[in-house]
């Protein structure tokens, strides 16, 4: 028997109707764009992790320090029972937390659309932590949860600065089933990447050795596996982005050339003008005020904010109003 317990909320595999109708939706309009969720199957997910390893990739390496400086006083704070972590990935830095959040934790819920980065993460917790509770759940935390019956008070964790990767009225939605997730006593601990010096952040999604241009390739195999598109990677450029506007850095893939991807499973063929870009992912950079805003609007109140010494990354610990 395995020592963890997996919940599918999400077809076997990633050819189910959400992904057909976000090709034929965002590759259909002008300008083509795709969501960023289609990243991360194993080899995505295994991409991920080498980014966070990046020397221009600082995000993981600020919310680790604010995680291993703050953690005691963060189950102080909550005294959660039960940790549900939203896109946990391989749970690296989660550990941190769960180290200070024990004895009193009784359940860790990981949540993820990657099954093998969530079996990963879920068999070493399971080996380590024999008496804490290991519940992952396969599943699209845009889509509403239905969380397992597990003690409170609630922690529920969102970290990476990954709710950059929504766009505003997503993130609005989305901040709104949390707080709907929340009884009283329970908590939101939120990591956001904060506005910087664009060379940082530029060089942060476009590095020397192209293993974040690797990651944005990605997805056209998922196509290609899943759907049976035929884009070529070598057709594309990664390109990244600031924008300095609406304060996020935009990933695109741009065609080299003109060129038509035909996808067989949608009976579709996509033309691409010689330059033409596609946006494959935003990520949006915040300030406090900004943080502190969207979570008023969706019922949830700042109650900590918390930076790395160098001012890069936050995390905010929010509670239900
Ligand atoms: N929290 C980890 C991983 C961040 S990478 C860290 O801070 O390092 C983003 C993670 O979110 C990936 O594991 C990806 O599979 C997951 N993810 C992205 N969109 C998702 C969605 N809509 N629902 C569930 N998981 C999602
Ligand atoms: C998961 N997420 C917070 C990452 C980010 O920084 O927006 C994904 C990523 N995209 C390119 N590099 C990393």
């Amino acid at each position: 028997m395995s020592p963890f317990l997996l919940t599918r909320t999400l077809p076997e595999d990633a050819t189910g109707a959400d992904l057909r109708a976000d090709v034929l939706q965002g590759m259909t309009r002008t300008p083509k764009e795709l969501p960023p969720k289609w990243f991360y199957d194993a080899r995505g997910s295994e991409l991920f992790e080498e980014i966070t390893r990046l020397p221009e990739y600082y995000p993981t390496r600020a919310e680790r320090e604010i995680l291993i400086a703050r953690a005691p006083e963060i189950a102080a704070a909550t005294g959660a029972r039960t940790l549900v972590e939203l896109g946990s990935g391989s749970s690296e830095k989660t550990r941190h937390l769960i180290d200070a959040l024990l004895p009193e934790l009784a359940a860790y819920v990981p949540v993820d659309v990657s099954e093998s980065a969530l079996t990963g993460a879920a068999e070493a917790l399971a080996a380590d932590l024999p008496d804490l509770q290991v519940h992952a759940l396969v599943a699209d935390f845009t889509r509403g949860l239905a969380l397992p019956g597990t003690p409170g008070p609630r922690l529920v964790a969102f970290l990476g600065g990954t709710i950059g990767n929504l766009l505003p009225s997503e993130r609005a939605a989305f901040l709104r089933s949390v707080r709907a997730l929340l009884a009283p006593g329970d908590a939101l601990l939120l990591g956001t990447d904060l506005v910087k010096d664009p060379a940082t952040l530029v060089a942060a999604y476009d590095d020397a050795a192209g293993v974040t241009a690797a990651f944005n390739k990605n997805v056209l195999s998922v196509l290609a596996r899943e759907l049976g598109a035929d884009a070529d990677p070598a057709d594309f450029d990664h390109v990244a982005v600031w924008d300095g506007d609406r304060e996020w850095i935009e990933m695109r893939l741009r065609a080299r050339h003109g060129l038509t991807v035909k996808i067989p499973e949608l009976d579709l063929a996509v033309t691409f003008e010689a330059g033409e870009e596609m946006r494959t992912e935003v990520s949006a950079k915040f300030r406090q005020e900004g943080v502190r805003a969207e979570l008023a609007v969706a019922g949830l109140e700042l109650a900590r904010w918390w930076t790395d010494e160098e001012g890069r990354f936050a995390l905010s610990l929010a509670t239900a109003v």
